[in-house]
């Protein structure tokens, strides 16, 4: 039988792919720690402190915002089940968080959450349709002007392969050079990468506000945006 997620074409991180994450981080995402160390300050307007964390693999977003001043109260969710395991162990005896398997179209849709990160997961979504239900997803289940943030490989083929060279330039010493072309290769031609343009269409059609670009590292852009407020209190249609 097919396994229901191969059958969704959903991007599953499982054993060595999912225990050994967390390292893969440190070698191939230069400023990675930087990005997701300063999301609580990116954030920290967001009022109540209800965050969802769409993506949230072994909790590493997570753990930054538990270890934040702020007490929030947060959601993760994730497909894979070898990645929230992980992000359970590290986040074990919290009392704040809520670590759930699962599709953000899983969640309720009545509870509405205040801020929102996905952070490099829609380079694994295929741009048929799918990108745009999962950002659907996450809009429905955020208050009228509430923030998100985005980590994503992010360009048109030109740029993916120009900030790749960069990017080959930015890794540790000591790497497999066999390991370094597999997959750079893997990112220019199997990713479901788009451009910074569509990327934006994406969002606006979702239901967010223009995005701004904030950051940059090589191939991994950052995105933020709100959803858009709500049309009735706007001057939306009265009919
Ligand atoms: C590269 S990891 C990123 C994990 C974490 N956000 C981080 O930045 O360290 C990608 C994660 O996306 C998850 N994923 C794949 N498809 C997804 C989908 N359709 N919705 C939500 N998460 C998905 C995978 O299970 C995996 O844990």
């Amino acid at each position: 039988m097919v396994a229901d997620w191969k059958m969704r074409k959903i991007e599953i991180f499982e054993n060595e792919r999912a225990t050994g994450y967390d390292q893969f981080v440190e070698r191939w995402i230069p400023n990675y720690h930087y990005f997701m160390g300063h999301l609580p300050d990116l954030l920290s307007d967001a009022y109540p402190k209800e965050l969802l964390v769409v993506g949230c693999g072994t909790g590493n977003e997570i753990m930054c915002f538990v270890n934040s001043p702020e007490r929030w109260q947060i959601t993760g969710i994730d497909p894979s089940p070898g990645m929230i395991i992980q992000a359970r162990e590290k986040l074990k005896n919290r009392d704040n968080v809520k670590l759930i398997e699962g599709l953000v179209t899983d969640l309720a849709i009545d509870k509405k959450y205040n801020a929102a990160t996905l952070l490099l997961v829609l380079h694994f979504i295929e741009d048929n349709g799918n990108k745009l239900q999962i950002l659907k997803g996450i809009a429905d289940r955020l208050m009228p002007g509430a923030k998100f943030v985005i980590l994503d490989i992010t360009g048109d083929k030109k740029q993916i392969r120009d900030n790749l060279e960069v990017l080959k330039l930015l890794l540790p010493q000591g790497l497999n050079e066999q390991e370094i072309s597999e997959r750079l290769n893997r990112i220019e031609n199997k990713f479901h990468t788009v451009s910074e343009e569509r990327l934006s269409e994406l969002l606006q059609e979702a239901g967010f506000e223009k995005p701004l670009r904030f950051f940059q590292s090589s191939i991994y852009m950052g995105w933020i945006t709100h959803k858009k407020p709500n049309p009735d209190l706007h001057g939306g249609s009265t009919i």
